[in-house]
């Protein structure tokens, strides 16, 4: 019989595969219980979406949970269209208001619902024309959740992207519907701190100080070696002290990068793990990811390859510019090096990680220094 891998890389499976994340969770379910709104931001893959998933899973009993990821959405109508593909349906009432929107939803919005045989999953797609019948149609949307009188939260992850919508007073119009409606608390996560920051915090925009901010930490590095320690005795098997250790130095305790090598020592077979089977797998994921990292090099503007290199090697810089390091690497002047960190930045390929320039993502910078030494 296949056992069942404990250590999951993508989504959530249920408290039990769950690390910690107990005083978050708290919060953020005091926040809800309080009409507070509340908005979750971090790096990338510590862990937001999962954080989301165990709070619903806690809270499924007493509220009605929609769960939104906008990460591909690019413009209103299709804001919409996530929003009406998770909501309209699933809240199931008789009082005659009630009724009288869903008619009026089926009317007007002509939602078609299609059924996905694979999945088995059926979604609903609103056709939406312009930005106008999308604001109309959000308004339905919403007045629908209302009319039901239950208690709702909308959860709407990788929120910054509203930002890149083309239509103007986005964050006013959301803004206004999240002071109108009553029974509807609002969870927003995002991954871009500069986004984030700036939508809450700007004086001038919509959102400010319109919910409470939490930035979400890595997991705590002695609740996640215990739990890694329990996931494999619970499964008749046996880590090292020493290889848990190893692991969380080499991935620097970033919850994906973890629970990734977790997930293939796990899946190795082997029931005593120690430091050399950790060093094989980690040398095996690095191998696996090496051409798409091989991509990144090619695809790179040589000055932003050498200090992305360079950026590796030190393992993250404080001072991009200073002179020492601009001469270690060999890199051109410190101008060129600012512009280079620029794109580096809104690639994405680098972020302010505790005082210092780093790579956001773990195995590319393992990987660049297995390849690059100096
Ligand atoms: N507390 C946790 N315990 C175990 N695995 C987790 C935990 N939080 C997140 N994960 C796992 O880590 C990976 C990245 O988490 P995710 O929630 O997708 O990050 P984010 O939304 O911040 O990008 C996912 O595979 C998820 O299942
Ligand atoms: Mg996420």
């Amino acid at each position: 019989m296949k056992t069942f891998n404990p250590f999951n890389t993508t989504g959530y499976i249920s408290p039990k595969y769950f690390c910690d994340r107990e005083s978050e969770t708290k919060r953020i379910i005091e926040a809800i219980n309080n009409d507070r709104n509340l908005t979750l931001y971090s790096l990338r893959r510590i862990g937001k979406t999962g954080l989301i998933r165990h709070v619903f899973f806690k809270l499924k009993k007493e509220y009605e949970l929609f769960y939104l990821d906008i990460h591909s959405t690019s413009n209103l109508a299709e804001f919409v269209n996530v929003l009406g593909d998770s909501v309209i349906g699933k809240l199931d009432t008789t009082s005659s208001k009630f009724i009288k929107i869903i008619k009026e939803i089926f009317s007007s919005l002509k939602p078609t619902i299609s059924f996905d045989p694979l999945t088995e999953n059926t979604s609903v797609q609103l056709s939406i024309e312009s930005s106008a019948e999308a604001k109309q149609s959000l308004n339905k949307i919403i007045e629908y959740i209302e009319s039901s009188g239950k208690k709702v939260v909308i959860a709407i992850d990788e929120f910054q992207q509203i930002a890149s919508y083309p239509e103007k007073n986005i964050e006013e119009l959301l803004r206004s519907y999240m002071q109108k409606t009553k029974n509807i608390s609002y969870l927003f996560a995002g991954s871009s701190k500069r986004l984030i920051i700036s939508m809450f915090t700007d004086k001038k925009r919509p959102f400010y100080q319109s919910t409470e901010l939490m930035y979400l930490t890595k997991i705590d590095r002695k609740k996640y070696s215990k739990f890694i320690s329990r996931k494999y005795s619970e499964n008749g098997k046996n880590i090292s002290s020493e290889s848990i250790e190893f692991i969380l130095d080499w991935t620097k305790s970033h919850t994906f990068f973890v629970q990734y090598i977790c997930n293939k020592l796990f899946a190795s077979g082997v029931d005593n793990i120690d430091t050399k089977l950790v060093k094989q797998t980690m040398y095996n994921v690095l191998l696996e990811n090496g051409d798409s990292y091989n991509q990144i090099k090619m695809l790179l503007p040589k000055n932003q390859w050498n200090l992305l290199k360079a950026i590796s090697l030190e393992d993250g810089i404080e001072q991009i510019a200073a002179q020492s390091f601009i001469k270690k690497h060999n890199l051109s002047s410190p101008s060129s090096v600012t512009l280079a960190l620029k794109a580096l930045l809104q690639k994405e390929l680098v972020t302010f990680i505790d005082e210092k320039y780093q790579l956001e993502n773990v195995f590319l910078q393992r990987w660049i220094e297995r390849e690059f030494k100096l």
